[in-house]
């Protein structure tokens, strides 16, 4: 185990914590939370189709240390304040001190939910994220934000909450839907029109490989993504700007999800008609080639994105600038020059948003 070396460091918040990719990482969790944690008890938040898929290894690993598992429903449901407060009945029962440690073991709304409870049990214990989607691999792990929804929105109660360490095993990916591996794809593929040339071309010349999991092709997908984002939410720290690059196709992306009551599509692919909007935008701007938001846009519907559920043109609209980054009556977005290289935009007009809206409807 001494042998694992992180794949990267993130550091923020005067924070450092290792990032461990490779197959085989998932059976040193027990050695590796022993190493980054606190000596508390281990106490496992999951859900129960992770459960199914990556208990029995999990719990391998540690050899039946792990003092607690809690159970919720898989998926975006659990990610609200009541199954938080329900976690938190669990932690008290289960007479977790302050060196307790929250084991986050599934996708992106196993690790908000968990990471929101790690953040406010005791005023904060430690937190270890192993994520088990490509999505929370490359990107919900990193950077600390953590939150449950509200009825009225998404992620509208949270924190930061930095983890110990974040522990990713690309074996677990193999047992994740078609769709949820485009969703995470998309996500990456969005990393590398942001900052990563060498990332879009991987999503543009591979896509085969990558839905059939190849391992070479995923582990390449995800050391690219996780070191952009690692550089980005690193440089943040100095010049706290640069994250919102993140952001590229979740302006339009999240009105889409906001006025499609969060069904339909997954979040890769709402952020994936959000980039054909901006890129729309940015065309019409004269930012970027045409040329090159065809390449982008061929390159996003080989991965056969399901289509937008029937939406009102209008509802949309107003849901786009209802997304909580929205400040006056101009909208701040990301818009693209060329592929790894994107600017933000302060005065896109609801008029431009208007035309990327209606590039994407029929
Ligand atoms: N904190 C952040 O910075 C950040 C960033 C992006 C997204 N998010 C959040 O992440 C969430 C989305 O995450 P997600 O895309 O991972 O979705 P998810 O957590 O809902 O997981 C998708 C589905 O895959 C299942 N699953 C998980 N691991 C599996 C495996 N190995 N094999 C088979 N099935 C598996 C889950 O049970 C679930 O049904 C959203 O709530 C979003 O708001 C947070
Ligand atoms: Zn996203």
């Amino acid at each position: 185990v001494s042998a694992l070396q992180p794949l990267t460091i993130i550091r923020v918040g005067g924070k450092e914590v290792p990032y461990y990719f490779g197959e085989g990482v998932l059976d040193h969790a027990a050695a590796l939370v022993d190493q980054h944690a606190g000596s508390g008890r281990r106490i496992v938040v999951t859900s129960r189709g992770v459960e199914l898929l990556t208990g029995p290894r999990f719990r391998a690993s540690f050899g039946g240390a792990v003092t607690e598992t809690v159970i919720v429903a898989d998926g975006e449901e659990s990610k609200s304040f009541e199954t938080a407060n329900s976690i938190i009945g669990d932690l008290l029962n289960a007479e977790a001190r302050r060196d307790a440690v929250i084991l986050a073991l599934g996708g992106g709304a196993v690790g908000d939910l968990a990471g929101f409870v790690a953040a406010i049990y005791l005023r904060g214990i430690d937190l270890v994220h192993i994520p088990t989607t490509l999505l929370s691999q490359i990107d919900s792990s990193i950077g600390g934000k953590v939150a449950v929804n509200h009825a009225s929105g998404k992620n509208l109660i949270g924190a930061f909450h930095q983890p110990r360490a974040i522990l990713a095993d690309p074996a677990v990916l193999r047992t994740l839907s078609r769709r949820e591996m485009v969703s995470g794809i998309y996500e990456a593929l969005k990393g590398g029109v942001v900052g990563d040339p060498s990332l879009f071309e991987l999503c543009e010349s591979t896509p085969d490989a990558l839905l059939a999991c190849d391992r070479e092709a995923i582990s390449n997908l995800v050391r690219k993504a996780v070191v952009l984002k690692a550089k980005i939410v690193n440089q943040d720290e100095r010049e706290n700007d640069q994250r919102r690059l993140l952001n590229y196709g979740h302006t339009i992306g999240h009105g889409i999800e906001a006025a499609s009551g969060f069904s339909g599509l997954t979040h890769g692919e709402a952020v994936a008609w959000g980039i054909l909007a901006a890129n729309a935008i940015a065309v019409r701007r004269g930012m970027l080639a045409s040329s090159v938001a065809s390449r982008i846009e061929q390159t996003i519907r080989c991965f056969d994105p399901a289509p937008i559920p029937a939406i009102d043109r209008g509802a949309l609209q107003s849901a786009v600038s209802r997304d909580k980054k929205f400040r006056t009556d101009r909208q701040v977005m990301v818009l693209p020059r060329e592929i790894g290289r994107c600017e933000i935009v302060e005065d896109v007009s609801a008029q431009e948003i208007g035309f990327g809206i209606e590039a994407i409807l029929n």
